[in-house]
C-alpha cells in the first residue's frame, strides 16, 4: 500500500473500501453542496505569517476544552451512522481518541450504543450528543444513560429539527442496516474488509434507538427517523430543560449567527460550537471558519468558543485557534481514516492532523498551542 501522509490519503482508501451508500452519507452536503465546500476552500484563503530565528524547541498543542486537558484542541465530532463505516467504527475511534488524549464524541445516531463504547473504553470518559425529540421521555432516558456511561460532556445539536436534503441519500436509498438490494449486494462484493467486519459484529442498526424508542416506522431509515421523532417546536426553554436534566458540562452546536452567539450565552451553557453542520443542512450558510470571527468578538470573552466545518489538516487547526476557537472538531477527516483502517486509521489521522499543526506553529514562530492568535495571520487575508 502507498505510503499515507495526508488526510486526503485516507479519504481515498475509504472510497474504495467503504459501501457507496455510506462514503456518500459522510461525504456529502445538502443540495448543491455550496456550504460543504465553502467549509474548506474558506480555509485556503487565510494565509500564515512566516517567522524565523524564533527558539521553536520544546513546543506544545495541549489546552484545555470545557475545562478538560485535551492533547490538542481538536475533538472527534459526533457523527451518524460511524460503525456503518467500518464494524464497530465508534468503538474503534473512541479508543483512539483515548490513545491519543482527545474526546470522542459519540452520536445519538450511531451504530455502537453508549453502553458498547462505555463498556469497550472501560469507563473512560467521552462526550454524547443529542438532539431534541418529540419523545422527551426518550431524551430523558438518553441523558440518563449518558450520565451512567460517565459522559463528560454533552453536546446538544441546534441545526438538525429537520433533516436538509443531500441528494446522495436519497438515490442511494441509505438505511442501517442497508438494504439488500441487487445495487447494494453488487456495491459490497466490491468491498471484502468491510463486509468481513460487519459479518464479525452484531452492531447493524441504530444502537441507541432500536429498542429504546417507539413510534418509528422504519427503524432502518434516518430519514423516517428524524421525521417523525425530531421536534420542531424546539426553542430555548427546551435548552434550560436539557440543561437542567444534564448537570454537566452543556456544549451547543450549530450556531452560525451572533444573534444565537448571545442567546448561548444567555442559555448558560458552558460552550457553543460555530457550525453548520459540516454544510449538511442550510446550504448556502457561511463557512463556518468565515462565521467564527464575529462570534468570537460578540461573545469570546463569556463563552467558550469552538468551530467545526471543513478541517481537514492541522494548519486549518491553527487557523481556527487564531481566530479565536478554543476547539475544533474533526467529522469526515476521522471518518475517511475509520474506513480506511479502522482504530490504526482513526489513530493515522489524528497524528497527521497534530503533526501538521504542530510544525506549523512552529514555522509562525510559536512553541505553545495556548499562545497563538491573530497575530500568526496575514492581514488582510481573513
Ligand atoms: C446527522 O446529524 C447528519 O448530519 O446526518
Amino acid at each position: 500500500m502507498a505510503v499515507i501522509t495526508s488526510i486526503e490519503d485516507l479519504r481515498v482508501l475509504a472510497q474504495k473500501r467503504v459501501p457507496r451508500m455510506f462514503y456518500d452519507y459522510a461525504d456529502s452536503g445538502s443540495w448543491t453542496e455550496s456550504t460543504y465546500r465553502a467549509n474548506s476552500e474558506d480555509f485556503q484563503k487565510i494565509k500564515l505569517r512566516q517567522r524565523v530565528a524564533v527558539n521553536i524547541e520544546n513546543r506544545s498543542t495541549r489546552t484545555q476544552m470545557v475545562g478538560q486537558s485535551v492533547a490538542m484542541p481538536v475533538a472527534i465530532a459526533p457523527t451518524g451512522l460511524t460503525g456503518m463505516q467500518h464494524a464497530d467504527g465508534e468503538i474503534l475511534a473512541a479508543r483512539a481518541a483515548k490513545r491519543f488524549g482527545i474526546p470522542f464524541t459519540l452520536s445519538t445516531m450511531s451504530i455502537c450504543s453508549i453502553e458498547d463504547v462505555a463498556q469497550a473504553t472501560d469507563g473512560h470518559p467521552f462526550w454524547f450528543q443529542t438532539y431534541t425529540m418529540k419523545d422527551r421521555g426518550f431524551i430523558e432516558r438518553l441523558i440518563d444513560r449518558a450520565k451512567a456511561a460517565n459522559c463528560s460532556a454533552l453536546v446538544l445539536t441546534l441545526d438538525l429539527q429537520i433533516l436538509g436534503q443531500r441528494h446522495k441519500d436519497l438515490k442511494n436509498g441509505l438505511s442501517a442496516p442497508p438494504k439488500l438490494t441487487l445495487a447494494n449486494i453488487l456495491n459490497m462484493i466490491g468491498k471484502p474488509r468491510w463486509g468481513l467486519g460487519m459479518l464479525a459484529t452484531k452492531r447493524h442498526g441504530f444502537g441507541n434507538i432500536v429498542g429504546h424508542a417507539t413510534a418509528v416506522s422504519d427503524m432502518s431509515s434516518l430519514s423516517a427517523w428524524t421525521s417523525e421523532q425530531f421536534d420542531p417546536t424546539l426553542n430555548w426553554s427546551d435548552i434550560e430543560w436539557v440543561k437542567r436534566r444534564w448537570s454537566g458540562k452543556l456544549i451547543l452546536t450549530g450556531i452560525q449567527d451572533v444573534e444565537d452567539a448571545r442567546l448561548a450565552v444567555d442559555s448558560g451553557a458552558d460552550a457553543l460550537i460555530v457550525s453548520n453542520h459540516g454544510g449538511r443542512q442550510l446550504d448556502g450558510a457561511a463557512s463556518s471558519i468565515q462565521a467564527l470571527p464575529a462570534i468570537v468578538d460578540a461573545v469570546g470573552s463569556k463563552i467558550e468558543v469552538h468551530m467545526d466545518g471543513g478541517i481537514r489538516s492541522g494548519q486549518d487547526v491553527l487557523k481556527a485557534r487564531a481566530l479565536g476557537a478554543r476547539g475544533t472538531y474533526i467529522g469526515r477527516a476521522f471518518l475517511y481514516g475509520l474506513g480506511a483502517m479502522g482504530e490504526a486509521g482513526v489513530t493515522k489521522a489524528l497524528e497527521i492532523i497534530h503533526r501538521e499543526l504542530d510544525l506549523t506553529m512552529a514555522f509562525c514562530g510559536r512553541t505553545q498551542i495556548d499562545q497563538v492568535n491573530k497575530d500568526i495571520l496575514l492581514p488582510g487575508s481573513f
